[in-house]
This record gives structure tokens, sequence and C-alpha cells, in this order.
């Protein structure tokens, strides 16, 4: 690290790769609404308080799922493992469909289809929402969450799926 190393905030792409020298989970969120169930692969999740329960994650304004997801009365975060990065492939396809028959859901108590396998599982409601730039920040409030799934984490770094090596 030398002073001629640093880029300035504007260069998106080095930003973009720098921000990916943060290791991540990934998890899909899910919510449900009267056209069907939606859901989309994030890394943006963290967790925020523990009284009140509080999580977040953030999504693009490109998103299709932003409005529908901004209007649900909750939804849930899945934490994906090491054996699930298709399901990950899956929900962060622009195209094809997500909710095929391979994917097992199991029903949540608040609305939002839960993700077989998962290894943990956060049902929410909304607690707040900010806009930020190019994306939303989704606050929720826990109302019920579980952790049976078992296994190693599916984890994302440097725009690579990974997982640990111990
Ligand atoms: C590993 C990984 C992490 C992602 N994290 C986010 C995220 O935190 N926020 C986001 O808006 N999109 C994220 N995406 C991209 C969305 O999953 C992708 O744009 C998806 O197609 C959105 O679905 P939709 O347009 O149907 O809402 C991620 C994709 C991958 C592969």
């Amino acid at each position: 690290m030398s002073k001629d190393t640093f880029h300035d905030a504007g260069e998106a792409r080095a930003l973009r790769d720098a921000f990916g020298r943060f290791a991540t989970g990934i998890a899909v969120i899910t919510a449900r609404d009267s056209e069907g169930p939606m859901g989309l692969t994030v890394n943006s999740f963290a967790s925020v308080s523990l009284a009140p329960p509080l999580l977040l994650f953030s999504v693009a304004r490109t998103c299709r799922s932003l409005d529908r997801l901004a209007a649900a009365a909750s939804f849930a975060v899945n934490v994906l493992g090491r054996d699930q990065e298709a399901v990950s492939s899956r929900f962060s396809g622009r195209g094809g469909e997500k909710w095929t028959a391979d994917t097992r859901i199991l029903e949540g108590s608040h609305g939002a289809p839960l993700i077989e396998g998962a290894l943990a599982a956060f049902e929410c409601r909304p607690f707040a929402r900010h806009e930020a730039g190019d994306h939303v920040v989704f606050i929720g409030e826990v109302l019920r969450f579980e952790t049976t799934g078992h296994g190693d984490p599916l984890l994302y770094y440097r725009g690579a799926y990974r997982a640990l090596a111990i």
C-alpha cells in the first residue's frame, strides 16, 4: 500500500472489486404476495441488533423484485449452505425460472416461503427501509428463526463461490 495505489472513490469497477475483498456468506430473500412467491440472492446480509432483533440487506434499484419486496408484509432471509450453490445461482439469474420443481420450500408462519436445507432462516416483518444511492437498504425485525440446517456455509469472495478451508 503506497500513496499511488489508492483509487478515487468514483472508480466504480475498482470500488466494486475492493468491496468484493470482504468475504461473505450468501442468503436468498424470499417473500410472497398475490402474484406468488419472489426471491433473490444477496450477499449484503448483516445482523444489526439483538434487542430488538434486527437484520439488514440491500437491494439494487434494478432488481425486478424491489417493488414487490418493498410492499410485502413479511419476508425471510435464508442463509445458504455449501451444497446450495445451484439455489444461489438460480435466485440470482436474470432470466430463468427461480421457483423450479426442485426448489424445495417450507411454509413459514408469516407468509414467506422458506428454502429447505438452508443453514438458518429468519422470518421478518419490515422495520425500516432506507434509500441509499443505487440500492435500497431493508431492515427487518426477526419474528421467528430456525437453525436446523447442517454443514458448511456457502461463501462468496472476489466474485466467486468459495468454501471454508478448515
Ligand atoms: C453472490 C451474489 C450476491 C448478490 N448480492 C446481491 C445483493 O446483496 N443485493 C442485490 O440487489 N443483488 C444481489 N445480487 C444480484 C441479484 O441476485 C440478481 O440481480 C437477481 O437477478 C435479482 O433478481 P430480480 O431482478 O428478480 O429481483 C447478488 C448475486 C450474487 C450471485
